[in-house]
């Protein structure tokens, strides 16, 4: 099913930096943004997706035991699929064990992301597992849309610390609105490493994955892909406490500072920029595990369970809409 076009992405892209604004999305879409994203998760500076997968792994039994049978998986934000692949493998194992039978196991898969080429790849790597599949390219903010054709009840996935990409609030009213009572949530998250450790140091190593030459180049990838070179641009980020309704939350800041007049050329449009020109860009925020718990209570959620690494620095929560 596909929701948003391949084409309308550039056409975006034009319109956002014509006003000087990068979001997020449009790093993992269009012109190289699959490959990046791919390079990005397997390089050694960049560990973030990798370790939430980890934690995955290690937990993956006890997550499955407090997910009925029959419940399909969506996931939004697919990227390749891999942590999805681990979760619809133990669904069908436990869905098998519990009604032996045919072998067809009657629950449905639907990897969800923006960009085709991910939803393709996450398909590819189920394509022998004996459930249906059902593909959806469109974005999380139009999830009332494609909902209507899930089999109910569903595991509703947000993985690779992009539930972090969101306003908290926004992302959890979103996800209340479109789970229905017997639904489950599934998310995870690379936390802030303040807990024991100096506000410093928690600093310094924020800092230190997210202004990676790797995280930078990735980054920048769209304007040097449309005719800048590296030289033209700096990244910056920065990492600033922001007000909530549960008090000060930890987030980053991205900006792309223009350092040199230069051009890029969209398509038959050719945008100016000038030296001192700054390019804003998405966030991330970086919580406390209580910080997290604080906005599911507020937001109508109860947990069913956390899971917290062994440095807890990274979490991942199974919760359900609260009556
Ligand atoms: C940080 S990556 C995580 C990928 C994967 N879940 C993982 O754990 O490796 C974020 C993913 O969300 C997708 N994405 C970004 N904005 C989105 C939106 N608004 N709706 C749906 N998917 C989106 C991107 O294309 C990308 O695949």
């Amino acid at each position: 099913m596909v929701i948003t076009s391949k084409m309308g992405i550039e056409k975006k892209l034009f319109e956002y930096l014509k006003n000087h604004e990068l979001p997020d999305y449009l790093l993992y879409t269009g012109a190289g943004g699959t490959k990046n994203w791919l390079e990005l998760d397997r390089a050694r500076t960049f560990p973030v997706a990798r370790q939430l997968k980890t934690l995955l792994e290690k937990n993956l039994e006890s997550i499955l035991r407090f997910i009925p049978t029959g419940m399909s998986l969506v996931s939004v934000g697919v990227g390749s699929g891999e942590k999805e692949e681990l979760l619809l493998k133990a669904l069908i194992r436990k869905n098998l064990a519990e009604t032996p039978g045919s072998g067809e196991v009657p629950i449905c898969y639907y990897p969800v992301d923006i960009n085709s080429e991910f939803v393709d790849l996450a398909l590819a790597r189920v394509r022998n597992l004996p459930v249906e599949k059902r593909g959806v390219v469109g974005f999380i903010e139009d999830i009332a849309t494609f909902k209507k054709n899930w089999r109910l009840p569903v595991l509703f996935c947000i993985l690779g610390n992009t539930f972090c990409n969101y306003e908290p609030e926004f992302i959890l009213q979103l996800v209340r609105k479109t789970l229905e009572s017997g639904d489950l949530f599934l998310f995870d998250a690379s936390l802030l490493p303040a807990e024991g450790l100096e506000a410093q140091s928690a600093r310094k190593s924020i800092l230190g994955t997210y202004a990676s030459r790797e995280n930078t180049l990735f980054n920048m990838y769209p304007l040097l892909h449309y005719g800048m070179n590296p030289e033209d641009l700096d990244f910056e980020l920065l990492l600033a406490h922001v007000d909530s309704r549960i008090g000060s939350v930890c987030r980053t800041r991205k900006n792309l500072h223009i350092l040199r007049d230069s051009e890029i050329t969209i398509g038959a449009e050719v945008i100016r920029f000038r030296r001192g020109d700054v390019i804003r860009m998405g966030f991330t925020y970086k919580y406390t595990c209580d910080q997290i718990t604080a906005f599911l209570d507020i937001c109508g959620f109860d947990i069913l369970k956390a899971f917290l690494s062994e440095d807890r620095t990274n979490t991942i929560i199974l919760a359900k809409r609260s009556t």
